[in-house]
């Protein structure tokens, strides 16, 4: 046991932590995935409520996957097995274990798309741009199969790297230097894009909300998107609050946490719309076409454009990146706390498989600007899906099976005053799982509809 705890790590300080689970939670899903959505749904209505989910559900179901993992200290798996001896729970915490891995293997190829535009632009090979050549040279590299491959080859191995270094070696060192920097290169971009002539446009469509187009459909999306963006429902927060200690406050974590993801998505939105109503011509509801066709049309077109563009390249993969390491984390855990495996094994096998499993969505994503093949496949079943049943499913063992008095003995261990304890409860125990539960018959039903 001892050698385990060893093998397993712990972090080196409440900045520490905070720091690497914003790194889980900000990645693809804030600086792609919410800007995406929010030119899709309507603009400052999608932002609206998207913020009351993040508030009313992601913040609860954070308290709770950060107050199972400390208490279980353990992966997912053996998370559920110790709080919940001999019952099915613990496939709940293998379902978790397997939507990391599969998340990885289709996050790493879009990660190895953000490592070659890094190099695209550095060359320039967007200077003399339009809409219809930008598209081209995507649609080509996306459908370049060799390329994509090798990209997401070139990801995972960073990925698996830093997470051989160990939790506070690896994990919190490498985060606690790229947090910053992503902060500081997206500010600049969100200086640059409001200073932008006609930018004025782009801000209202993000903050002016139109209440007529806040739909059904939109507060499904958000709410989806804020499951993935706060890297909720596989237990990664589970995870991750395994390794903290006793004296840590779970709830203003949780807090802090969310606070800088909702954060970082708000300023993604700010770097993209008003520069994008400044080009004219350009419309926001690209979808997933947004950040590689339309962000390098409107780099090309403004001063000091391609330092820009380089900027936010690199700013999406470090983002990117201090996500996929959460991902691969949650089953390395899994290999380290329920197999014995040293960690350096565990990491370099996953690695391998969750490479593997990519490959086909390395393959098979030609058909741009919206994504259709394995790749979107993978994340409709595992992005979306299993996120939000296991969402749904840690509700129910907390308010429910596991018991609230035990989940708030452990949050009062480390912040005995909780006075918001009455309104978690509630939350936990009827609203989350409650509108889940809606998303989630949704979800189903359009997998009918389509
Ligand atoms: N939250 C990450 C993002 O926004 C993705 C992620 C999902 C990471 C689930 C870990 C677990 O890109």
């Amino acid at each position: 046991m001892k050698h385990q705890s060893a093998e397993r790590g712990a972090w080196g300080s409440k900045l520490g932590f905070v720091l690497a689970a914003a790194g889980s939670a900000i990645g693809l899903g804030n600086i792609w995935g919410f800007p995406t959505q929010t030119g899709l749904n309507g603009g400052a209505g999608f932002v609206l409520v998207y913020l009351v989910c993040v508030l009313l559900i992601g913040v609860p179901v954070m308290i709770a996957e950060l107050t199972i993992g400390r208490r279980s200290k353990s992966d997912p798996v053996g998370a559920f097995k110790k709080l919940a001896p001999e019952s099915a729970w613990k496939y709940l915490g293998g379902l978790g274990v397997l939507t990391g891995l599969v998340i990885l293997s289709y996050y790493s190829v879009i990660a190895g798309w953000t490592l070659k535009y890094i190099l695209m632009t550095v060359q320039g090979v967007f200077d003399t741009a339009n809409t219809e050549s930008v598209t081209q040279i995507f649609s080509g590299f996306t459908s370049d199969g060799y390329q994509t491959t090798v990209f997401h080859l070139l990801f995972m191995c960073i990925t698996v790297w830093v997470v051989t270094g160990g939790i506070e070696g690896g994990i919190e060192r490498v985060t606690k230097i790229l947090m910053p920097v992503l902060l500081g290169l997206l500010l600049l971009l969100v200086i640059r894009s409001v200073t932008l002539p006609g930018a004025g446009a782009g801000i209202e469509f993000y903050l002016k909300p139109d209440f007529s187009k806040i739909t059904f459909e939109v507060v499904l999306a958000a709410l989806g998107q804020a499951f993935f963006s706060l890297s909720l429902g596989m237990g990664a927060m589970i995870t991750y609050g395994s390794y903290l200690s006793e004296k840590e406050d779970l709830v203003s974590s949780a807090f802090y946490v969310s606070l800088s993801d909702l954060t970082i998505a708000f300023l993604a939105g700010f770097a993209i719309f008003p520069a994008l109503f400044a080009v004219e011509g350009l419309s926001p509801d690209q979808g997933p076409g947004l950040i590689f066709i339309v962000l390098p049309n409107i780099f090309e077109s403004i001063p000091f454009g391609q330092a820009f563009g380089v900027a936010f390249y690199i700013l999406l993969a470090i983002a990117a990146l201090t996500s996929s390491i959460s991902l691969l984390e949650v089953v390395v855990a899994y290999f380290i706390d329920q197999r014995g495996w040293h960690r350096r094994k565990a990491a370099i096998t996953v690695g391998i498989m969750a490479f593997l499993l990519g490959v086909p969505s390395a393959l098979g994503e030609g058909a741009v600007p919206s994504l259709s093949g394995f790749l979107a496949n993978a994340d409709f079943l595992f992005g979306k899906l299993s996120l939000i049943i296991g969402g749904l499913l840690i509700c129910i063992f907390l308010g429910w099976k596991w018991g609230i008095q035990k989940a708030l003995a452990e949050i009062r261990s480390s912040n005995d005053s909780f006075s918001l304890a009455p309104v978690w409860t509630i939350l936990i125990r009827f609203i989350c799982p409650l509108a889940i539960a809606v998303i989630l018959v949704d979800r189903l039903l359009s997998l009918f509809r389509a």
